[in-house]
């Protein structure tokens, strides 16, 4: 049996730079990848078929899953049974229903015998049909993202951070929190750190940065705003911020154990959120 790891996506930054003619933004953001995400399985079968359990799958139809999606883009003629763990919650600006598409893409191109996906122009716009967050979660590495999703730039050498992510049980609508920016032409992200950049400085440079999303997310989801002062209430956060359209923030900490300390206070203040420490970019 074959299984693929569906790592959560943290948007570190996500500056909205523009909006393209068919109405999509432009985006320039650091993406990192978390420790914690989905699980999926992948067995040869008659059929094409999915079946999802975990403590996130309550609200997640097997029909039209982006999982099928990725299958059907590959070769609607193939079949498999595909099975997810879910343990991200759903539209909540982690990857979630990306991160599974891209890593069944991944797990149907090893069961069908067809050759790993290669970074490049031709793969991304490919696998950006399904979405376009996609390419990026494709390889699941630190990089760069910019365009609509489908400008890629591996950042390898970046330091890894300890992390808490945290999901105070709202959904939100990235359709709807791209409506409600008020400012869409903001200016990119400030000089990159070189890849080889110490952890303080690389915290330091990102804490200059922004999330164009989030005072829009907040508009729609009040509720973004506790999240953020949650974590930056936990001793020695450095910094906390909305992830991709939210509602999920992560905070920054300066070691896992810092990070596990903060993730159980606020579990205990907050027993209906999720809340998961883990490594960024590890
Ligand atoms: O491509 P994906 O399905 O992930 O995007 C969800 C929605 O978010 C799109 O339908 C679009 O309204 C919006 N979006 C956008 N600009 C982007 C990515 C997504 O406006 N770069």
């Amino acid at each position: 049996m074959l299984e693929q790891f569906a790592p959560a996506k943290v948007n570190l930054t996500l500056h909205v730079t523009g909006q393209s003619a068919n109405g999509y933004h432009l985006l320039d953001s650091l993406v990192m990848f978390a420790s914690v995400g989905d699980h999926l399985t992948f067995e040869p079968a008659d059929a094409l078929s999915l079946t999802i359990d975990g403590p996130e799958s309550g609200a997640i139809p097997t029909d039209g899953n982006s999982v099928l999606s990725a299958a059907h883009l590959i070769d609607p003629q193939k079949s498999a049974h595909i099975h997810l763990t879910k343990i991200l919650p759903v539209a909540s600006g982690i990857g979630g229903g990306t991160a599974d598409a891209a890593a069944a893409y991944r797990g149907l191109s090893k069961l069908w015998g067809l050759p790993d996906a290669v970074p490049g122009s031709e793969t991304f716009a490919h696998v950006a049909k399904l979405g376009a967050d996609v390419p990026i979660c494709l390889f699941s590495q630190t990089a760069r993202m910019s365009g609509i999703g489908e400008k890629i730039e591996f950042m390898p050498d970046l330091p890894a951070l300890d992390a808490v992510l945290v999901n105070p049980r709202v959904e939100v609508s990235t359709p709807a929190v791209f409506k409600a920016i008020s400012s869409k032409n903001n200016a990119s992200m400030r000089m990159i750190p070189s890849n080889f950049i110490d952890q303080t400085r690389f915290i330091t440079w990102l804490r200059h940065q922004r999330n164009d999303m989030q005072d829009a997310a907040v508009s729609i989801a009040p509720m973004i705003e506790n999240v953020l002062s949650a974590l930056w209430d936990t001793k020695n956060c450095q910094l906390a911020r909305m992830s991709g359209s939210g509602a999920t923030c992560f905070g920054v900490f300066p070691s896992a154990e810092t990070a596990r300390y903060a993730a159980l206070q606020i579990s205990r203040e907050h027993p209906d959120w999720w809340v998961k420490p883990c490594a960024l970019g590890a």
